[in-house]
C-alpha cells in the first residue's frame, strides 16, 4: 500500500510498505529536475517530517522523470553573478546543509539514478548511503566547464567516498562518465537496466536494514579527511595549467582538494562555499555560464525551426573525397542510409575506406560493436550513377570547389531527384545564389558548410540563398541536428559567417607582419589569450595555399576591409611552395616525431623571406597592440555581419565562432568579449588604428551601441 506524505511543486514523498519512504523528484511543468531554492525548501520539509516518521526503516530517493537531476538551475547561477558575497555564502551554506541532512537521516538511504545526475544532481546522490545507476546513465561534474566548482559538497564527498585521485579527475576534468566507469571509480554501488533499478535499490536498502552493511560506520568514516597522492596532484596541476590556462576553476579545484584533505567533512564544506563564491563572479564564469544559456537558446531556436521540416531518412552525397566521405560517415552513424556517388571508382574506394577506418577506431576503443559497425558501413552505398536518388530527402554536394563544375552537377542532379528534395552544397567559398543560377528549382538549393574533419567538428553553417524556400532551410537544420551537429543559419555572402570573420582576423595578421611584427610573438600573444593555436601555426595547419585563395576571394568581396594591395606574408611563403605542415615548412618548419606527428620548430629562413614584405623592416610591437589589432578586426567584422543580418543575433555569431574556430570559450565569443570591453572603448581603439584603413572602421551598429551605452547582448536574459 502506498500513502502520500507530501506533494509539492518539485517532489513527492510516498510511504511504501515495510517502513520505506520514497522521495520522488518531479518538477511540475518542467522538462528536467534542477536544483534551486524551491526544491531545497521542499526537501527540507520532507526530511523534517521523516525524522519523526513512525516506523521509518529506509528511504529511496529517485526521480519520476527520464533523468534524476540536472544540477543547479543555470539560470540561478546567472543571477548569482550579481549577488553580494554574503548572499552567495548563505545560499550555498544552506544548500549544503539541506543535502547533508539526507545522509543524517536515522535510516539508510538509497538513490536511484536514472538518465543522469550532473553537478548538483550528483552532489545530492552522493549524500545517500547507496547509489544505483542505470546502465545507460551518466554522471559527472560539469562545473569546471562553467568556470565554477561544485558548491553543494561535491569536492568534499567525492574524495571521501572514492579517493582523492578520482576526485581530481572527475571534478577538475569536468567529464561525464558512463555507468561502467562510475562503478569502477566507486562513485556508484551498482548498475542495472532501467526497469530493474528500483528493485536493485530496494535490495541494497533491505540488506542495510537487515544489518548486512555497516552503513552507520561508512557514514562516520566519511566525516574525516582523506589520503592524497602527491604525484597525482602535481600531474593534475600541470595538466590544468596547460589545458585551461585562462580558466581559474580547474586549478582552484586542485588547490581546494589538497588544502582540505586533512580537514573534517564540515570544515571542508565551509571551505568549498568560500571557493565557490570566489569563482562564480569571475569574468570566465560569467562568459561560460552566459554562453551555456545562450547555447540553450540557440538549441531551442533550431529545434523550433526543424519542427516545420520533413524528416530526413535517407541522404545522397556527391563526391567521395575527404568532406563527402566524412558527411556520409556522419550520416550513416546516426542511422541515415547514404547513397555515395562519385565519378571515379578510386574515389569511392577512398571514401568508403575512410568510413571503414573511422568505424574501426570506434570498434577498437570498445565504443561500437563490430556487427553494428558492419551494419553502418553497409548502409553507405557507393555508386557511380544516380540510381535510387529519387528516394533521398537531401543531397549534399561535395565535389571540387569550381563554380562551373558545381553548376553542371546541380543541373544534372536536379533531374534525378523528386521536386522538394533539398539540394545542399558544401561549398566554403562560392555563393549559393551562383551555384543555383542554372537550376530550374533554385528554391530547393541551400548551403550546408561542414567543417573539416566532419566527424569531429560540431558546427554546420546553413546558408539561405536568395531564393531558398524556408522549408529547405528547415530541412537542412533538421538534418544537421540529426547528425548531432549544431546548425547555424546564415546569409549568403562571401565567406558566409565563420570564414568572413577569420578573413578579418588573418588580414589583421598580415598587416601586423607587414608593419614589422614577429610572427612567433603574435602566436605567443594570441595563444596566451586562449586561442588553441596562434595565427601563423593555424595557417600552417590549414595550408597557406588554400588560405591565400580564400583571402583573395574575401579581399575582392570586401575590398575596403580585407583588400591587400601588396604582397602578403602568406603569398611570399606560399610562392616558395612553403604551404605549411603538408610541405614540411610554412611559417615554421615541421619534422615527424617518433610517432609520425609533425613537430614544429623555428626557421631562420622564414625571417629572411618575411623581411622582403616588411617595407619598414622588423620592429617590436607590444603585446597589447598585437592583441588589440587581432581581436578588434574580428569584433568589427562580427559587428558588420550583425548589421547586415548575416546571422540573426550576437549569440549565434559567438556560438559559431566557438564551435567553428576554437574561439576561447572563457571569452564567450567576439561579441561577448566586445561587450566586456565596452562599445565606447572599442571606438577609441578604432580611432587609434584609423590609418590602417577599413579593417578598423566600425559599423553603424557599434556606433549606435556606443551612443546609447548599449551592448551586443543588450536583451540577453536566460
Ligand atoms: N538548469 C536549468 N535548465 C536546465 C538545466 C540546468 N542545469 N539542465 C537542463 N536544463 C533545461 C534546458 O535549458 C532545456 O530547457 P528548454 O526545454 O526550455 O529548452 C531542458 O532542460 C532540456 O535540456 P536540453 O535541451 O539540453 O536536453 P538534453 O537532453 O539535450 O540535455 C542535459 C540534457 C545533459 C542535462 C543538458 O541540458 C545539460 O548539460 N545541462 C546542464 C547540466 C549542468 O551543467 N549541470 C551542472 C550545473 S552547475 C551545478 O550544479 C552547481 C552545483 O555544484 C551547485
Amino acid at each position: 500500500m502506498t500513502t502520500e506524505l507530501y506533494s509539492g511543486d518539485c517532489l513527492q514523498a510516498l510511504a511504501l510498505d515495510h517502513g520505506i519512504v520514497e522521495i520522488r523528484l518531479d518538477r511540475n511543468n518542467e522538462p528536467v529536475n534542477k536544483l534551486d531554492a524551491r526544491l531545497l525548501r521542499e526537501l527540507d520539509l520532507v526530511l523534517e517530517q521523516l525524522r519523526t516518521h513512525p516506523g521509518l526503516r529506509g528511504v529511496l530517493l529517485g526521480s519520476a522523470k527520464d533523468a534524476f537531476l540536472a544540477g543547479a538551475d543555470i539560470a540561478v547561477l546567472w543571477s548569482m553573478l550579481e549577488w553580494p558575497r554574503q548572499q552567495l555564502l548563505e545560499f550555498c551554506g544552506g544548500m549544503q546543509r539541506s543535502l547533508t541532512a539526507i545522509g543524517e537521516l536515522p535510516v539508510p538511504v538509497a538513490c536511484i539514478i536514472n538518465g543522469y545526475a550532473l553537478g548538483g544532481g550528483l552532489e545530492v546522490a552522493l549524500c545517500a548511503d547507496y547509489r544505483v545507476l542505470a546502465a545507460d546513465g551518466q554522471v559527472g561534474f560539469p562545473e569546471v566547464g562553467l568556470g565554477i566548482l561544485p558548491g553543494a559538497g561535491g569536492t568534499v564527498r567525492t574524495p571521501r567516498l572514492a579517493n582523492g585521485t578520482t576526485a581530481l579527475e572527475w571534478i577538475a576534468g569536468a567529464h561525464t562518465y558512463k555507468a561502467a566507469a562510475a562503478l569502477k571509480a566507486g562513485m556508484v554501488d551498482a548498475v542495472g537496466e532501467p526497469p530493474q533499478l528500483r528493485s536493485l535499490a530496494l535490495d541494497w536498502l533491505g540488506r542495510a536494514i537487515a544489518g548486512e552493511h555497516d552503513w552507520k560506520g561508512m557514514r562516520e568514516q566519511r566525516t574525516s579527511g582523506f589520503a592524497t597522492d602527491e604525484a597525482a596532484f602535481t600531474a593534475a596541476r600541470e595538466q590544468a595549467r596547460k589545458a585551461s590556462r585562462n580558466q581559474p576553476a580547474a586549478l582552484a579545484v586542485i588547490d581546494l582538494l589538497q588544502d582540505c584533505s586533512s580537514l573534517s567533512r564540515d570544515a571542508a564544506l565551509a571551505r568549498e562555499v568560500q571557493a565557490f563564491a570566489g569563482l562564480i563572479q569571475t569574468p570566465a564564469a560569467r562568459a561560460l555560464v552566459g554562453t551555456f544559456l545562450a547555447s540553450q537558446q540557440l538549441k531551442k531556436k533550431n529545434r523550433n525551426q526543424a519542427a516545420s521540416s520533413r524528416r530526413v531518412q535517407r541522404v545522397g552525397v556527391l563526391g567521395a573525397g575527404i568532406m563527402g566521405g566524412g558527411i556520409a560517415y556522419a550520416s550513416a552513424v546516426k542511422g541515415m542510409p547514404v547513397l555515395l556517388k562519385d565519378v571515379a571508382q578510386k574515389a569511392l574506394d577512398l571514401g568508403t575506406g575512410e568510413a571503414r577506418k573511422l568505424l574501426g577506431k570506434q570498434v577498437d576503443s570498445g565504443r561500437l560493436q563490430p556487427e553494428r559497425a558492419e551494419a553502418i558501413l553497409a548502409s553507405i552505398s557507393p555508386q557511380l550513377d544516380f540510381r535510387s536518388f529519387e528516394t533521398v530527402d537531401v543531397v549534399v554536394e561535395a565535389v571540387v570547389e569550381d563554380l562551373r563544375v558545381k553548376q553542371a552537377v546541380f543541373a544534372e542532379l536536379e533531374a534525378q531527384v523528386l521536386p522538394g528534395t533539398v539540394l545542399a552544397s558544401n561549398t566554403s567559398s562560392l555563393l549559393i545564389r551562383d551555384i543555383a543560377a542554372k537550376v530550374q528549382r533554385p528554391e530547393d538549393v541551400v548551403g550546408m558548410h561542414f567543417f573539416n574533419p566532419v566527424p569531429l567538428m560540431p558546427l554546420v553553417e546553413i546558408v539561405r540563398g536568395e531564393k531558398t524556400r524556408e522549408e529547405a532551410v528547415a530541412t537542412a537544420v533538421s538534418y544537421a541536428i540529426a547528425m548531432g551537429k549544431t546548425p547555424l543559419v546564415v546569409k549568403d555572402c562571401a565567406g558566409f559567417l565563420i570564414n568572413r570573420l577569420l578573413g578579418a582576423y588573418f588580414t589583421a595578421f598580415i598587416l601586423l607582419i607587414r608593419d614589422g611584427a614577429d610572427f612567433v610573438e603574435i602566436d605567443r600573444v594570441m595563444e596566451s589569450w586562449g586561442w588553441p593555436m596562434g595565427p601563423s601555426y593555424l595557417l600552417d595547419v590549414a595550408g597557406l595555399d588554400t588560405l591565400d585563395k580564400a583571402l583573395v576571394i574575401l579581399g575582392k568581396a570586401y575590398p575596403e576591409v580585407m583588400g591587400t594591395a601588396f604582397e602578403t606574408a602568406i603569398q611570399k611563403l606560399a610562392g616558395q611552395k612553403r604551404y605549411g605542415q603538408k610541405t614540411g615548412a610554412g611559417f615554421f618548419r615541421y619534422e615527424a616525431d617518433a610517432k609520425g606527428r609533425p613537430r614544429r620548430s623555428g626557421d631562420p629562413q622564414t625571417y629572411e623571406l618575411l623581411a622582403t614584405v616588411q617595407p619598414q623592416g622588423p620592429r617590436a610591437i607590444g603585446d597589447e597592440e598585437i592583441l588589440d589589432r587581432m581581436m578588434l578586426a574580428m569584433i568589427l567584422e562580427a559587428g558588420r555581419c550583425l548589421d547586415e543580418q548575416v546571422a540573426d543575433s550576437a549569440l549565434e555569431i559567438d556560438a559559431g565562432m566557438r564551435l567553428g574556430t576554437g574561439f576561447p570559450v572563457h571569452h564567450g565569443g567576439p561579441l561577448w568579449y566586445a561587450d566586456a570591453v565596452g562599445a565606447t572603448m572599442l571606438l577609441q581603439r578604432c580611432e587609434r588604428y584609423r590609418a590602417l584603413g577599413g579593417l578598423y572602421t566600425a559599423g553603424l551598429g557599434l556606433h549606435n551601441l556606443a551612443a546609447r551605452n548599449g551592448k551586443f547582448y543588450g536583451s540577453f536574459a536566460p
